[in-house]
């Protein structure tokens, strides 16, 4: 059989290791798909000194890949909602199948990316696009097909986690953290992305429909970053047997689905959090399975080329079958996505850690404990620490249980109008992840 002819669209990190991977699997790879795959044109502004790309011959118009007539796979690796969008839109025109890393145009796009590729019978695989070489849209659309899952939380951007492991290990401060991040090429383009949870919501976004069989709905989820959580909180949190991951946490209620990410503390015995540096790992429940956990490299250019080359396997081998019984690209079929409506922030129900700067005076940790009990806030555990001499204030860390986020504002808002207390005060949530 003569070799299926794939286009690559992007020779940065993750074209790169592709490529290569590619070349330096060919056998095995052929052997898994029935057929050699061969690189028959890539699109590339520069080339890639990490890779050998001989005689494969090189353009930089990415639509010259997408209307070359012998290619039948594009391999979308240029990121961004611009560009991307267009070549995926124009490959599905073309009737090319399509492998993309591009967390960000799924969960902006794929919805419509979806409904095209459908429309014309053909397949948009994206495993590459959450936590790198981790197979988790495989094992959460395949592997756990029977469960009816009921929450996902992920560690699932690797800059975050990286800076979060600095800051408890070595004490080091966010900046001076973030900084060799982006320096060590961690980072999105934009660090705001990662720091900020917008690429973590990318990410979660996709793995909740796929958990739920709901359309995706970026727009919803709740972001809160990691860039005010300080080396102290890291500390205390330690006191209290926790550690603070930025999670994104997709959860199934009666009321509707939870989507968020922020940062959270964990039991530290939990194996998750333990998941250092720049290590993504994914647990994921199901009634029948149970807890699982998925823990690999979350990006980096071999790592990434891991799930876009099992995407282009599993395109190849789907190139003789039925297009009405591939496996849907959301896990359920597109006409049975149910309408699970998705939370607004003040529906969620978690627990909470306080951190409250006040005034060293009396009575103040009873005004604290008043308006917390007027709304039906049940307090776990309470730690109040020495003045801290400069400022003059006294730190009082409050562990909660679980409440709706709605009380937990109205606390909070009471709490920071109080003249004891500075505004604002540090809330961060708690999953026991149980
Ligand atoms: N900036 C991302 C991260 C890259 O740090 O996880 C992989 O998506």
């Amino acid at each position: 059989m003569k070799p299926v002819k794939v286009g690559i669209c992007g020779l940065g990190t993750v074209g790169g290791g592709t490529f290569n991977v590619l070349q330096r699997n060919a056998v095995e790879i052929s052997r898994r798909a029935g057929r050699g795959i061969e690189v028959a044109q890539i699109a590339a502004r520069h080339l890639n000194p990490a890779c050998d790309t001989g005689d494969t011959p090189i353009t930089d118009d990415v639509f010259d890949v997408v209307n070359n007539p012998e290619i039948e796979v594009v391999i979308e690796l240029i990121g961004g909602y611009t560009v991307a969008f267009d070549v995926v839109m124009q490959a599905i025109a073309n009737g090319k199948h399509v492998v993309t890393a591009n967390k960000a145009l799924i969960a902006v796009h794929g919805n419509e990316i979806f409904e095209a590729a459908s429309k014309q019978g053909v397949v948009v695989a994206f495993e590459a696009s959450v936590a790198g070489g981790i197979p988790i849209i495989k094992a959460l659309r395949e592997g756990l097909a029977a469960n009816q899952i009921d929450w996902v939380a992920g560690i699932i951007n690797g800059t975050g986690n990286f800076i979060l492991t600095e800051m408890r290990d070595k004490g080091r401060t966010f900046d001076d953290v973030l900084a060799e991040a982006q320096m060590l090429g961690y980072a999105e383009a934009d660090p705001t992305f990662d720091v900020e949870g917008i690429d973590a919501a990318h990410k979660l976004t996709i793995l909740a429909s796929i958990a739920f069989g709901i359309p995706l709905q970026f727009d919803k989820a709740y972001t809160e970053g990691i860039s005010k959580l300080t080396t102290a909180d890291v500390r205390y949190a330690e006191a209290f047997g926790y550690r603070i991951k930025h999670l994104g946490i997709a959860r199934r209620t009666a009321d509707g689905v939870e989507l968020r990410v922020h940062p959270t503390l964990i039991p530290a015995d939990r194996l998750i959090a333990n998941v250092n540096g720049v290590m993504n790992a994914i647990m994921v429940n199901g009634d029948a399975v149970g807890s699982t956990l998925y823990y690999g490299a979350g990006a980096g250019a071999e790592p990434t080329a891991s799930s876009v080359v099992a995407d282009v396997i599993d395109v190849v081998r789907a190139l003789t079958t039925d297009p009405n019984n591939r496996v849907p690209h959301l896990a359920f079929r597109a006409e049975s996505l149910s309408d699970l409506a998705v939370l607004p922030a003040s529906a969620i129900e978690t627990a909470y850690y306080l951190r409250i700067q006040a005034k060293d005076r009396p009575g103040v940790l009873a005004k604290v404990a008043t308006i917390l009990s007027e709304r039906e806030i049940n307090i776990e555990s309470i730690l109040q620490k020495e003045v801290e001499e400069q400022a003059g204030l006294v730190p009082i860390i409050i562990m909660t249980h679980r409440v709706r986020e709605q009380k937990m504002n109205d606390a909070i808002e009471a709490l920071e109008a109080l003249d004891e207390v500075v505004s604002p005060l540090m809330r961060i949530r708690v999953e026991q992840l149980n």
